[in-house]
């Protein structure tokens, strides 16, 4: 099969170009592709006939999407509306990554995890650029195309929190205090490499799929295991939100349920053991 991936060289599409070697890649990320640029984008989707293309390019950092509106609509809807064009015209499948700040993170009830049926109300830029890109695809392509929902992302060479706290836990110093009443589902770009292959099997599934890791736990407890793993001494202190303001207000629940993958009879990992597996892999020098 021949994929095209969109910001192949970010922390996603790096493992995906390991994960997907047996296929015939072409990794579309800047300078030579820019999915901003309409005409020259769609021109060389057509040149190079993909069978899929799987979209990660994106404006990923939340807080720099406050402040960089624009930026992050050109990039999130009008370049992921672009993709969604060129797969059209090129009669390839797309498997777009989304995200879990779709949704407003104000669960009605706990426990709680976000369904592919409920309606997403982003409370950020960053989510309302995603979820713009997500209604461009369901306009453009809607036939022919999964919106994969993922979340709390951590991969080979970073960057992402299990990164930055490996270091701070290996640093000398006062107690580590970590945010304890934001909850999620850790889930490692394998996981989500292991999904889009499993998609692949499946030409037939299109609309929205989630995939992030099973379970869901706070940045806390996130901290203690990685902290365990790596038999890291650190002390870690449990704190609130409201201890460490942001520019993006955070979900307080963004855990996704996993109703259309059980459905077809798949199951991701949970997020203890996918998170074993990438530190024990050794190819990450956490
Ligand atoms: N990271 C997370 O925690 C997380 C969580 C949920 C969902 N996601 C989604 O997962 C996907 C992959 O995330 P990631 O963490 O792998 O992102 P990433 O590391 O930031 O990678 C994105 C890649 O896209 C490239 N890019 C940026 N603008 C582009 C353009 N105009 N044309 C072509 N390529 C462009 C970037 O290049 P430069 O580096 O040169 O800008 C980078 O190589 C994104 O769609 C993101 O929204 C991520």
């Amino acid at each position: 099969m021949k994929i095209l991936i969109t910001g192949g060289k970010g922390m996603l599409g790096r493992t995906l170009q390991r994960r997907l070697s047996e296929h015939e890649l072409v990794i579309a990320d800047l300078p030579e592709w820019d999915i901003t640029d309409d005409g020259d984008f769609t021109a060389k989707t057509l040149e190079a006939k993909p069978d899929v293309i799987v979209h990660c390019a994106a404006m990923t950092k939340v807080d720099d999407c406050e402040t960089k509106r624009d930026l992050a609509f050109k990039l999130n809807e009008e370049g992921t509306r672009n993709v969604a064009m060129a797969a059209k015209l090129a009669g390839a499948r797309l498997i777009a990554i989304s995200t879990d700040y779709v949704f407003s993170g104000e669960p009605p009830q706990e426990p709680w995890a976000w369904s592919e049926s409920d309606i997403p109300r982003p409370r950020t830029v960053y989510g309302a650029s995603k979820a713009a890109g997500e209604q461009m695809i369901q306009m453009i392509h809607p036939d022919n195309s999964v919106i994969l929902r993922i979340a709390w992302l951590y991969g080979e060479g970073g960057p992402s929190f299990i990164h930055t706290m490996a270091k701070l836990g290996r640093q000398e110093g006062a107690p580590l205090k970590v945010v304890n009443d934001q909850r999620g589902n850790p889930t490692s770009t394998d996981t989500v490499a292991d999904v889009i292959r499993f998609l692949l099997t499946k030409p037939d599934v299109s609309g929205i799929v989630h995939g992030t890791c099973e379970d869901q736990c706070t940045w806390y407890e996130l901290t203690l295991e990685l902290f365990r793993l790596l038999g890291l001494k650190r002390e870690v202190l449990p704190c609130t939100t409201e201890e460490f303001p942001r520019p993006a207000p955070r979900p307080r629940n963004s855990a996704l349920k996993k109703s259309v993958l059980n459905l077809l009879g798949y199951r991701t990992p949970r997020w203890q053991d996918a998170l074993a597996d990438f530190v024990r892999s050794g190819a990450e020098n956490l």
